[in-house]
This record gives structure tokens, C-alpha cells and sequence, in this order.
């Protein structure tokens, strides 16, 4: 009987014990950080510069662990980098596609995970809508469009045109490239007389701007930029080849970097369209959604602005990157 009861009496307090200590661990515990895969194109700009900073920034201040994988600008370490958050089982995966196809396998590796994908700034194309999240970024279509627009109602007599293309293969460079040349189409005096890649680097402008300035000279009146890295390496190139960028040959491109801006303040690019980079909150929240079963929009874009002199003066102080 004696022996009963102390038994009982034991057996109580250690699953007192237990009971306590458990739940001591489950208040106590910090609650287990987010962790998110980001798979970035590389650092070919001053706005991807930005892009990755808004990403990193907003982690940090949100307290996610953030896992970031510098694409080098090549498409198979994108995909290995995918490959790798699969394995190390991250909550999330961020990517900003290189290029447009060729993602359906690994993004297959990351549904059967379980593993919720955001394609980020660059869309993708693939006939399984289910493979990624949902999709982040910016009217491209519209940028082109709109970069065309101001030339029909600002460029007066000067109809010839070079373009600097960006990345082959990207959706930034394919949408953009398409978007102008329909709207252009629309104004049969415009003549596109040559469209070269300069990779969506300052120097890669630099380097196409004075292939071109070489086979065309004088013919030249206008360069589309795809980004306003691109058209300040065209700039460099037009003032080393004693013109004047803005004046003898107009200007448009895409971005509106700070200092982008500030050349058109500068008279030496005449537009940039914008594309605004700073997607880390956006993208997080979008996250903390399909991580709680919420429905997302499938498609989300940043809202865009138009810089030229009339208000890129006025303007400029507000840039963030
Ligand atoms: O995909 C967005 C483009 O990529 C930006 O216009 C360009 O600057 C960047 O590198």
C-alpha cells in the first residue's frame, strides 16, 4: 500500500516535471527565424545593386535568414543555387530569372518540397502556372511603351534609331525590345537601324555605342537604352566621339536610377521611365502570406513614373537608389 502510494506519488511529480519543463521549453523558445532562398541574377547594374540591397535590408529588420546566391549572370547557377535551397529545406526561394525559359525542372524539384517559389522582377515562361507562387515585378510592356510615347510626342524631326538591348533572353530585354517596336510601328517615320546587346552593363553600352557611332557616324539621332547603365556608358561613348549626348543624339531609357535622373538634369539623357527595384517588403509580405495559407495575387507590379526636364529637377532629391 505504502509502496503504492509512493510510487504514485513519484510517477506524479515526474510528469509534473515533464509537463512544466515542456512547456517552460514552448514559452521560452524564440520562435524559429524564417528562412529564404534568394537566388539573384548577379550585380550587372546600379538597380540590381539597389534590388539586392532592399532585399537584404528588409530581411534583417523583419529578422528573416535570408540566403543569397549571386548568379554571376549565368542561368546554371541560378539553378544550382535552387537546387541547393531545395536540399537545405528553406521555408521560401526568391529568384529574379536571368532568363525567361528553362526553369520548369528545378521549380518541379521545389513543388515537391513543398517549397513555395516568388519569381521575382524578371517573369518566366512555362506552360505549369503551378510551379511558382506567383510572380513580382514590373510592367515591362509598359516601360517600352511608354519610353517610345515620349520620343513620337518629343522627338520632332529625328525618326533614326539604335537600340542597346539588355541580356539576351531576359524578360526585361524580350518585353522591353517588343513593347517599342510596336509602339513605334505605330509611327512609320521611326526607323530602328541597328539593335546590339550591351548586356545591361555601363560598359557593355559603352562598348555597343561606339560600335555603332563607327558603322553609322552621323545617321544616329537617337539610342534606346533598355537601362540607364547602358545609356550612361552610351553617353561616355557619344562625348568621347567630341557630340553631345541629349542635344546632337537624344536619349530614352529605363530605370531612373539617381544618377540616371541626374543626367537628365544634366541635359544629357532626355527620359528615363522608371523601374522601381526596392521589392524586399513586398516580396516578404507576400511570403508571410503563403506561408499562412493566404491567397496572393498572382501577378503584382510596381507602379511606374516618367523622368524628363520637366520634373526630373524637381524630383531627383527623392530617389532612394
Ligand atoms: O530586370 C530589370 C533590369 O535588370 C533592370 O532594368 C536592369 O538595370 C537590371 O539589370
Amino acid at each position: 500500500m505504502l509502496m503504492n502510494l509512493k510510487r504514485i506519488i513519484s510517477l506524479t511529480a515526474t510528469a509534473f516535471m515533464l509537463f512544466t519543463t515542456c512547456g517552460l521549453r514552448a514559452e521560452g523558445a524564440a520562435a524559429k527565424p524564417l528562412v529564404v532562398g534568394f537566388a539573384q541574377t548577379g550585380a550587372e547594374s546600379a538597380w540590381r545593386t539597389a534590388n539586392t540591397n532592399s532585399m537584404k535590408a528588409e530581411a534583417e529588420k523583419r529578422g528573416i535568414k535570408l540566403k543569397f546566391a549571386d548568379g554571376q549572370g549565368k542561368q546554371e547557377n541560378q539553378i544550382r543555387a535552387l537546387r541547393s535551397f531545395v536540399t537545405q529545406g528553406v521555408d521560401a526561394i526568391v529568384v529574379a530569372p536571368i532568363v525567361e525559359t528553362g526553369w520548369d525542372p528545378v521549380l518541379r524539384e521545389a513543388k515537391r518540397a513543398g517549397i513555395p517559389v516568388v519569381v521575382m522582377d524578371r517573369n518566366i515562361q512555362t506552360d505549369d502556372k503551378s510551379l511558382f507562387a506567383c510572380y513580382i515585378g514590373s510592367d515591362f510592356y509598359k516601360e517600352g511603351s511608354l519610353a517610345a510615347e515620349w520620343l513620337v510626342k518629343n522627338a520632332g524631326a529625328r525618326t533614326r534609331i539604335v537600340e542597346l538591348q539588355g541580356t539576351p533572353g531576359s524578360a526585361a530585354a524580350n518585353v522591353r525590345r517588343k513593347a517599342f517596336a510596336d509602339a513605334i510601328a505605330k509611327s512609320p517615320a521611326f526607323k530602328l537601324i541597328d539593335s546590339q546587346s550591351g548586356d545591361f552593363r555601363r560598359s557593355g553600352g559603352k562598348e555597343v555605342m561606339e560600335a555603332f557611332i563607327k558603322k553609322h557616324g552621323k545617321e544616329i539621332e537617337i539610342v534606346y537604352a533598355h537601362n540607364d547603365d547602358m545609356a550612361l556608358g552610351a553617353v561616355q561613348a557619344i562625348e568621347e566621339a567630341g557630340l553631345k549626348p541629349g542635344k546632337d543624339i537624344i536619349i530614352v531609357s529605363i530605370d531612373a536610377i539617381k544618377e540616371g535622373v541626374q543626367a537628365v538634369v544634366d541635359g544629357k539623357i532626355n527620359v528615363v521611365v522608371e523601374c522601381n527595384p526596392l521589392f524586399g517588403p513586398k516580396v516578404y509580405d507576400t511570403i508571410a502570406k503563403l506561408k499562412a495559407g493566404e491567397p496572393v495575387e498572382r501577378t503584382s507590379y510596381n507602379v511606374d513614373e516618367v523622368f524628363d526636364s520637366t520634373n526630373a529637377a524637381a524630383r531627383i532629391g527623392e530617389r532612394q537608389y
